[in-house]
């Protein structure tokens, strides 16, 4: 019986494998290698896709959230309030920006920033002056589900706070009726292999509505060049390479249509596995949710997923530490109001199914019949 995996970027390029030799055939033969024309038309059709005027490729997610941060002008002695259950890389690259996170709770129920103790925590921040100057937010979408923007917002501009969300996992979810990504001053997504929009390698871009600050972060991802060789400030090198935007130019063109199958196969989870065993992820209103990740939660979790694994049913974990708890930052992040509760009872009891938009149906009712025979064991 064949592994059915967790995730599959394989079946991606299998799916356009027609459209994707070409467009890499296309780049090949061009000549061009690094930033030009197949870079800039990505970035225009991506911008308009998440209804911005300007989008900017570079070489990660990561680099996405530097970028943003250091052409905001943030640096040492600036603060950045996000949230601990997330990848790594979102305090990464607020660090890698020199710019101080502080790091706050989720709501258990939509695993995102939660919202009703963001002030809380901006006040407690803005006591203490020895942390530094409250420049930011930075909400994740995490597993595709958007947080709850108009909310965020409104807190945001009371404060004068800049926003500047975490895309990474949300390509195309939408609240209020606004695309993720067009509701703050910018915003970075990741571009990894796996992502709902994924590329061939490391891949990222950040976009933005304000033209000066689209214009800075050109500048910086090419060592702060405003005309060639000449650096008016001192940059990085990150830059999105034709390849890899050839290949996620045709696959941005099937992203709608692969989002609406994630949410099948999401729905599917949920009519086909019990409702007693597991916390299963609520549906948020007002909202589209683009299920980059289905995640279960049991207090069983390892023996569950050992019998998954068994039988041949990938799973994952994202992730299985909170980042204030993990060795590289533990004991040296601030906590925002209310601590951690939420997401240090969350974290040993996620699991993430198999997602993607080429599993088939029969394969999702495969995993919805291995977690029946799971239940059933454990009730005997
Ligand atoms: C929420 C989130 N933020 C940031 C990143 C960083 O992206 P990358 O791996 O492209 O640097 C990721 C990717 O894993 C992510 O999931």
């Amino acid at each position: 019986m064949d592994m059915i995996l967790q995730t599959n970027p394989g079946s991606s390029y299998r799916a356009h494998q027609t459209e994707i030799d070409e467009a890499v055939a296309r780049v090949l033969k061009s000549g061009w290698y690094v930033l030009g024309a197949e870079v800039e038309a990505f970035e225009s059709e991506f911008a308009e896709f998440v209804g911005v005027e300007h989008a900017v490729g570079v070489a990660s997610g990561t680099d996405g959230i530097e970028l943003i941060l250091r052409s905001l002008g943030m640096g040492r002695g600036d603060v950045v309030i996000t949230v601990s259950h997330t990848a790594v890389a979102t305090v990464a690259g607020v660090e890698l920006a020199e710019v101080t996170p502080v790091l706050m709770d989720i709501d258990a129920k939509t695993f995102n920033l939660d919202v009703d103790r963001l002030e809380a925590t901006i006040q407690q921040v803005q006591a203490d002056p020895e942390l530094g100057t409250l420049k930011g937010i930075m909400p994740v979408h995490l597993y595709g589900r958007p947080v709850d923007m108009p909310a965020l917002m409104e807190i945001a501009d009371r404060y004068d706070l800049l926003v500047i969300e975490d895309c990474s996992q949300a390509h195309g979810a939408t609240v209020g009726g606004r695309v993720t990504g067009s509701w703050g001053h910018a915003a970075a997504y990741s571009l990894y292999p796996t992502k709902n929009l994924g590329a061939i390698g490391d891949a990222g871009v950040a976009v933005t509505g304000d033209a000066a600050l689209a214009a800075e972060m050109k500048s910086l991802r090419q060592y702060g060049w405003k005309e060639r060789y000449i650096s008016a400030e001192p940059g990085m090198n990150s830059r999105l390479d034709p390849l890899q935007a050839a290949i996620l130019r045709v696959k941005l063109r099937h992203l709608a249509q692969e989002n609406s199958r994630r949410a099948e196969i999401a729905q599917m989870y949920r009519e086909g596995i019990d409702r007693e065993a597991f916390v299963h992820p609520t549906v948020p209103e007002n909202a589209t949710h683009v299920y980059h990740q289905y995640v279960l939660r049991t207090t069983q979790r390892d023996a569950f997923r050992a019998f998954l694994k068994e039988r041949g049913v990938g799973t994952l974990v994202h992730y299985p530490a909170p980042v204030h708890l993990q060795p590289a930052y533990c004991d040296r992040l601030s906590i925002g109001a209310g601590g951690m509760v939420a997401t240090e009872k969350i974290a040993p009891e996620i699991v993430s199914l198999p997602i993607y938009p080429h599993l088939t149906d029969a394969e999702v009712e495969r995993v919805c019949d291995t977690i029946a025979a799971w239940t059933a064991s454990i009730a005997a």
